[in-house]
């Protein structure tokens, strides 16, 4: 299976952010990463779909946008309109989680779940038939810049076994505190994309810079 590398633009420079995409798109990312923060599913507060929006024409590849937000569902339309090719929504933010991926998927967006690392796997077995992608958090969600939880590990081989016994047709994406060691435990678990806010921007803004970046990470 491919590797893909998605950057967080969390730790992008935000007065630069066009550019920034540019840079890690020609730098070989495969998909953006978006983090929407409300302030009160988690403890901070980024962006909106204003800038979904603004940010779409600067790059071809997928916008993977990571909902970190309390009831998900008033905004989900608003989020793929803007542009949002992947949305993914946490399954303890929502009642209705059926719902909410089905509405995703109707309206031409490819459906995520994603769970806290205190949440275990088996609340979002149930939904395993309805997404395109689940997100595994290796830290806990609302800022970049974070540690890897190795005890997380274990959600990336047991989704990797779930989908090889049949339950589900789904990518595996891990979140946070991905660097050059922590990405190869997760590409050896299973992991078919990996998220990295600092471990990309670090360094130099320049296209060299942010490859050398990916590179790491990819190898
Ligand atoms: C954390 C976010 C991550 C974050 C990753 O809540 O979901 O996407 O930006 O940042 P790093 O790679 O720096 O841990
Ligand atoms: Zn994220």
């Amino acid at each position: 299976m491919k590797k893909m590398i998605a950057p967080s633009i969390l730790s992008a420079d935000f007065a630069r952010l066009g550019e920034e995409i540019q840079m890690v798109t020609m730098a070989g990312a495969d998909w953006i990463h978006v983090d929407v923060m409300d302030g009160h599913f988690v403890p901070n507060l980024t962006i909106g779909m204003g800038v979904v929006k603004s940010i779409k024409p600067a790059s071809k590849i997928p916008l993977d946008v990571h909902l970190m937000i309390e009831k998900p569902e008033k905004y989900i339309r608003e989020f793929i309109s803007a542009g949002s090719d992947y949305l993914t929504l946490h399954v303890e933010s929502t009642q209705n989680m059926t719902e909410n991926l089905k509405l995703i998927r109707e309206l031409g967006c490819k459906a995520g779940i994603t769970l806290r690392p205190k949440t275990s796997i088996e609340d979002i077995q149930p939904y395993l038939n309805l997404v395109d992608l689940v997100l595994v958090m290796t830290v806990e969600p609302g800022f970049g810049g974070q540690s890897f939880m190795h005890d997380q590990v274990d959600k990336i081989r047991q989704l990797n076994t779930f989908r090889k016994q049949g339950l589900g047709n789904f990518l595996i994406e891990v979140d946070g505190g991905v660097d050059s060691k922590t990405a190869t435990i997760c590409w050896e678990s299973g992991a078919d994309v990996l998220v990295a806010g600092s471990a990309v921007f670090k360094g130099e803004k320049s296209i060299e810079n942010y490859k050398i970046n990916i590179e790491v990470l990819k190898s």
